[in-house]
């Protein structure tokens, strides 16, 4: 996306110093409807100020200031005269670049504090009262720098905030952005609204507007493709695509077999007979099945279907002809993922092999026009779309779908128990009002064992199903969900009766970690 797309809003940069929140600081401003990009905090100045920023948050960051090759505060920074709130870490650049001292805390902060506001009247915590906030810090700052004075402070932290009014430059000793500090957000809205003075119009319908436009100025009469899968982040993408150029526009799905009850005809009536897009839907649910026959291990079952997309995939565009584009639903958080080595996570549990991504040797243009939404900005946009509710909050499926459900060897019958099976779990959570963010992600997994049952005065000998339904917030740790117990019995007994070769149903109760959501 160009750079004119962003500059329409006025915006804040957030420099990355390497906390680990430094997203939620992000979406908290998002929340305000003000535009903001995170960058890490060496990136090249001119690529930070293309973003004509009215303001400059600094993150927290692991480093002490006075260390040996930590971080520093850019130059560029000040000299643009904006506001600046620095986070911990980001305060105490400040603080010691502008004159001020930090030292080692004797008392380090951890977890919960209380602070109150003192000092002159001041944009940030006018009319708030003490606040419950979250500190996580060891250093501290121990004499203001020249023209600063004290905002706030805790039973720990003398300074538990600081601010140079006239400059308009702010530091907060403890972490607004996290859900644990009461009126955190307001103080992030305070700094970026009424501070920095960006006006909240970052809304779906603004973001619609400006995408639309932008994807028609660079495809021109250029014809585009896009893969559909069925979830939100690309049935957003595509129906963008749609509204800025029609029917240049091919969307291919491909069924591979390994999807949820339903899914495929929704696909098709939702893009091709509701929205009226072009829609080429291809069913290799044979070939998909024949590549995984006698397969069990779960990353090979994962490469498998990763690189049979690709090769679908590339037929099924190569008969379109040439389109010039092809359309991706590529999120922020991946952005910022692949960015810097030190947000890599070091140990791959499970090759995310991004099905419906870039097969890497066709020569597409990306067109990305969700590269700077968070997940729930997209669902908004999508609502805003028009798209029906079951797609806007569609649950996350994992690429390779039910195949790493259905544990063990992948075949066509038990495939099909698992879809009646989960179909009657997501329709009685769907019942029960659970499916909108109460339950991140719910499914069943089919497993490879046999229990005996007794059914009538038959003995039976069948399959074991899983349930699984978790409360998350990032994916990256889970708890299981505290279903109600009458609503497992409800779904126990439906499922034992109504589907076909599986007599015993068992809730998993673990969490991640130990656990992964997944069960392959
Ligand atoms: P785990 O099982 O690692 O899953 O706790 C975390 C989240 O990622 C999803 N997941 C996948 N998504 N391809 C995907 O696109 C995969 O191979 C894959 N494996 C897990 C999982 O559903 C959960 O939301």
């Amino acid at each position: 996306m160009s750079v004119e797309h962003r500059r329409q809003h006025e915006a804040i940069a957030i420099l990355d110093f390497g906390s680990q929140y430094t997203q939620l600081i992000a979406r908290r401003i998002r929340e305000a409807h003000v535009y903001c990009e995170m960058f890490p905090w060496n990136t090249p100045p001119e690529q930070v100020l293309a973003l004509s920023p009215r303001g400059f948050v600094l993150s927290g960051g692991p480093a002490s200031v006075y260390a040996p090759g930590a971080p520093f505060l850019p130059e560029y920074v000040l000299a643009q005269e904006v506001p600046v709130l620095g986070i911990c870490y980001g305060m105490h650049l400040l603080a010691a670049h502008l004159g001020g001292r930090v030292v080692r805390a004797t008392d380090r902060e951890y977890g919960a504090a209380e602070v109150r506001s003192v000092g002159p009247p001041n944009p940030l915590f006018d009319g708030l009262p003490a606040l419950r906030v979250w500190m996580s810090h060891g250093d501290r700052v121990e004499a203001l720098p020249p023209g600063f004075e004290v905002l706030a402070c805790s039973a720990n932290s003398p300074v538990a905030a600081m601010g140079h009014l006239a400059r308009r430059l702010y530091g907060l000793q403890f972490h607004p952005e996290v859900v644990h500090t009461e009126r955190g957000a307001e103080l992030l809205r305070r700094f970026a609204v009424e501070i920095c003075g960006c006006a909240p119009d970052w809304t779906p319908a603004a973001f619609i507007e400006q995408a639309v436009s932008t994807i028609r100025e660079r495809v021109g009469d250029d014809d585009v493709v896009c893969g559909l899968s069925g979830g939100v982040d690309s049935a957003v993408t595509a129906t963008l695509v749609h509204r800025a150029i029609g029917d240049r526009l091919t969307s291919i799905f491909v069924n591979t077999g390994l999807l949820r009850k339903g899914e495929p005809e929704q696909v098709v009536r939702t893009f091709r007979e509701h929205l009226g897009m072009r829609l080429v839907a291809v069913d290799a649910s044979e070939e998909f099945l024949e590549a995984l026959s006698g397969v069990s291990d779960p990353e090979q079952k994962r490469r498998i279907i990763g690189e049979r997309f690709i090769r679908v995939f590339e037929r099924e565009a190569r008969r379109l002809g040439h389109a010039r584009f092809l359309a991706q639903g590529t999120l922020y958080p991946d952005v910022i993922e692949s960015r810097g080595p030190e947000r890599q996570s070091a140990a791959r549990i499970k090759t995310h092999h991004n099905v419906g991504g870039l097969p890497e040797d066709m020569h597409f243009e990306l067109l990305e026009p969700l590269r700077y939404l968070f997940k729930d900005e997209v669902r908004a946009v999508g609502e805003a779309l028009g798209l029906p509710e079951e797609i806007v909050w569609r649950q996350p499926f994992p690429g390779p779908g039910l195949a790493v459900r259905v544990l063990g060897e992948v075949t066509w019958e038990r495939l099909e128990i698992l879809r009646a099976a989960d179909s009657i779990l997501l329709e009685e959570l769907g019942a029960a009002g659970l499916l909108r963010g109460e339950t991140q992600q719910a499914f069943a997994v089919l497993l490879p064992v046999r229990s005996v049952g007794v059914m009538g005065d038959e003995r039976t000998y069948q399959y074991v199903l899983a349930i699984r339904a978790v409360t998350t917030e990032d994916f990256m740790t889970a708890d299981w969900a505290r279903l109600d117990h009458a609503l497992l019995a409800r779904i126990s007994n439906r499922i034992v009766n109504e589907v076909a070769g599986v007599n015993r149903v068992v809730y998993d109760i673990t969490s991640k970690p130990p656990a992964t959501i997944e069960w392959e």
